[in-house]
């Protein structure tokens, strides 16, 4: 989920919040937003132009009657321009002058002009937050579709305890993000976590086991996730593939990692899906140095790894947990005793050897459940990942509706 694109106007008016608008700037264009800023004259006493400049990228406007500024980027245009307006700090003063319509400065014209979404962030002394004429025009302000974040309690620069201290700049962003989440597709609000690609297990500093899991279900299984509107953790071992946009992506070497990047990930998860190709057995003992061939064979100990997938869908009862199963045979039958085995919710099985499955463009999955299984045929692994993805969804809300405890 990101800000990818949006356009918001962040507007600076004058109070000694105005410094945590320089990391509310860094934060929203980290975000991927572009951020154009608009100060007052009283922020510009607080906090340079020149360090929002540097931060947006982009030259900030302070005046209403500037020739230069209106040669740019004029004051209409700077108003059509924003997808959304963003105050942060916003002073009593502000508020007011927002409330009663006011265009005396730029700030406050861009609001008149911009037909976008208004969020402000009210930051003041305790006393004049709960002044009754502050409280009458926030009141005003949100009847009219203004969104008022915060403000928050605490210790104030002036030395007062109460309400009236900004947000911080994380929680503005989350409050911005929030806002643009959609909220119509079927995994909205839902934490995914994704496992994909092989593990690498080191047998010295030079070698390794792996096998030829691609990783590209296990993308495409979290960009159909991303695409339902999940908040997606993508795990991957080690792959040839560009890490997906709209994505936190963390990357691990062996299947210990693995698991210890797993069980991080997994505790504010709703849905696991695990479709990476985990080393099952792992070198007793790493060699420090390179191991020299010799005249004789050479046994390699291998002791097994920990099953990711059994470990945490069995300690999280609340996990809506899926497993891949990879068969030659007797698909149906394995995948079915893999659900009780590992106590999921559902597998998707396939095939595999003679060129079936791994490092291949398509793939076909027999997905079975409690008191159910569905074939999806042989298709483009993207496709596929749609398809299971939306199986996994509509299971997904079936599950949580039966079982009370979820
Ligand atoms: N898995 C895991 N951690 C492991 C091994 C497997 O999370 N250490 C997961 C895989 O990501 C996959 C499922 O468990 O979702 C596969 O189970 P597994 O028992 O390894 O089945 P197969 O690969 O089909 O192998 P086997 O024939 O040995 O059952």
């Amino acid at each position: 989920m990101t800000l990818q694109g949006k356009q918001i106007l962040l507007g600076i008016s004058g109070g000694i919040a105005a410094y945590k608008a320089a990391e509310l700037t860094r934060l929203l264009t980290k975000a991927g937003a572009s951020v154009r800023v608009c100060m007052t004259a009283g922020a510009c006493e607080f906090i340079t132009p020149l360090t929002l400049q540097a931060l947006s990228g982009h030259p900030v406007h302070t005046t209403l009657l500037d020739p230069a500024a209106e040669a740019g980027m004029g004051h209409i245009e700077l108003a059509r321009w924003a997808e959304h307006i963003l105050i942060a700090p916003a002073t009593a003063d502000l508020i007011a002058r927002l409330v009663a319509g006011m265009a005396d400065d730029l700030l406050s014209t861009l609001c008149l002009a911009s037909a976008a979404p208004v969020s402000i962030a009210p930051a003041m002394n305790q006393q004049m937050w709960k002044h009754p004429a502050t409280q009458q025009n926030i009141q005003t302000l949100q009847q009219r579709g203004v969104q008022i974040l915060g403000p928050d309690q605490g210790a104030q620069a002036c030395g007062d305890i109460g309400p009236g201290r900004m947000l911080e700049p994380a929680a503005l962003l989350q409050a911005m993000l929030d806002f643009y989440q959609p909220k119509d597709l079927p995994l909205a609000g839902c934490k995914v976590l994704v496992t994909a690609g092989p593990t690498r297990e080191p047998i010295d500093p030079v070698r390794f086991i792996t096998n030829r899991s691609s990783g590209k279900m296990g993308y495409a299984v979290a960009e159909a996730a991303r695409d339902l509107g999940a908040e997606v953790t993508l795990v991957s071992g080690p792959v040839h593939l560009a890490v997906p946009k709209n994505i936190y992506c963390v990357s691990v070497e062996t299947a210990q990692q693995m698991l210890e990047a797993c069980q991080v990930a997994v505790q504010d998860a709703d849905i696991f899906i695990a479709t990476a190709a985990v080393a099952d057995y792992t070198p007793a003992a790493v060699a420090s140095q390179k191991i020299k061939k010799s005249a004789n064979d050479l046994s390699l100990a291998l002791t097994k790894t920990t099953d990711i997938l059994a470990t945490l869908s069995l300690a999280n009862p609340k996990l809506f947990s899926v497993g891949f199963a990879a068969e030659t045979n007797d698909v149906l039958t394995y995948a079915r005793s893999k659900l009780e085995r590992k106590g999921l919710q559902m597998v998707a099985a396939n095939l595999v050897g003679e060129g079936k499955a791994f490092d291949q463009a398509t793939n076909a999955l027999e997905v079975v459940w409690q008191g159910g299984s569905t074939s999806l045929p042989e298709m483009d692994k993207k496709q596929l990942a749609h398809e299971l993805m939306q199986l996994i969804s509509a299971r997904y809300h079936i599950w949580k509706l039966q079982d009370g405890t979820h």
